[in-house]
C-alpha cells in the first residue's frame, strides 16, 4: 500500500516533532503493509513555507535512518499546497508530487471558503498540472455542498480523502459525505494525512471499512494502486 499524503519529515511543519517519533510512525505503517509514503509538509505563505530544496534535505536524512533501521519504506518528495499560498510556477514544479511536474497536492481552506477556490484550483489544471485535492471532505464549503465534488471530478481533479474521516475522527457530518463521496465512485486516493502519534498511519482498520463500503478491488486502487499510477505517470481514472 501507498499513502500520499503524510507530514512525517521533522522540522518543516506541525508534523512528526522529531526524526525519532517519525521512524516510530513509520515501523507502524510497515507493519500495516505500506511499502511507500509520500512526505508532503504544508506550504502555507505566512506559516510554512519550507523549499524543495530544504524538503528533499530532510527527507534523504529520514530515509537513511528508515535504512539503517532496516525498516523497509521508500519515502517520495511532495508537499501540500495549500490554495491561497503565494508561490511563483517554478516553485509549483518543484513541490509536484514525486517531482513529476504533473500532480500537485492542494489543500483548502477548512472554515472560509475563498470567493475564487474553483477559479484557483482550475488555474492549476491551465498551467498543465493535475490537482488533487486533499480532504475536501473536511472543508465547510463541501460539507454545505458535497456536489461540487462531482463538478470537480468532470473537470478532471483527482480526490484524496482521509482515512480518519472514514473512521469517524473528525465528526459523523465528515464521515457522511466522506462514505457518500466513497459510493458515488468519486475518491481517487484514501491517505492517512498522519502528523503524530495520535494522529497516525490507520490504513489496517480503514482497508476493512473499505471493503466493505466499496469492495475489494476498488479498496486496492484508493491505498495503492493509483498512487502507483501516479509514480508512473500514468492516467487515473477521472
Ligand atoms: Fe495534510
Amino acid at each position: 500500500m501507498i499513502d500520499i499524503h503524510t507530514h512525517i519529515l521533522p522540522n518543516l511543519d506541525d508534523g512528526a516533532k522529531d526524526i525519532d517519533a517519525a521512524i516510530n510512525l513509520l515501523r507502524e505503517a510497515e507493519k500495516q503493509g505500506i511499502t511507500s509514503v509520500f512526505a508532503t509538509p504544508h506550504i502555507l505563505t505566512g506559516l510554512y513555507q519550507p523549499t524543495a530544496k530544504k524538503i528533499v534535505q530532510e527527507l534523504n536524512t529520514l530515509q537513511d535512518r528508515l535504512n539503517q533501521e532496516e525498516i523497509d519504506i521508500t519515502l517520495i518528495r511532495g508537499a501540500e499546497v495549500g490554495i491561497e499560498s503565494e508561490i511563483t510556477n517554478e516553485e509549483i514544479m518543484n513541490y509536484t508530487l514525486n517531482g513529476s511536474g504533473k500532480y500537485i497536492l492542494i489543500e483548502l481552506p477548512f472554515v472560509a471558503h475563498p470567493l475564487n477556490c474553483d477559479e484557483k484550483i482550475f488555474r492549476f489544471q491551465t498551467k498543465g498540472f493535475t490537482p488533487i485535492v486533499a480532504h475536501p471532505e473536511r472543508a465547510f464549503s463541501i460539507i454545505k455542498n458535497p456536489d461540487k465534488l462531482k463538478e470537480w471530478k468532470k473537470r478532471g481533479i483527482l480526490i484524496q480523502i482521509n482515512s480518519k474521516s472514514i473512521m469517524g475522527r473528525y465528526g459523523k457530518m465528515v464521515t457522511n459525505i466522506a462514505i457518500k463521496a466513497l459510493k458515488d465512485g468519486l475518491v481517487d486516493f484514501v491517505a492517512s494525512d498522519t502528523h503524530n502519534s495520535e494522529w497516525g498511519f490507520d490504513f489496517d482498520v480503514v482497508r476493512t471499512v473499505l471493503e466493505q463500503v466499496v469492495g475489494k478491488p476498488k479498496t486496492d486502487e484508493l491505498l495503492g494502486q493509483n498512487a502507483q499510477r501516479l509514480l508512473l505517470s500514468e492516467k487515473i481514472n477521472v
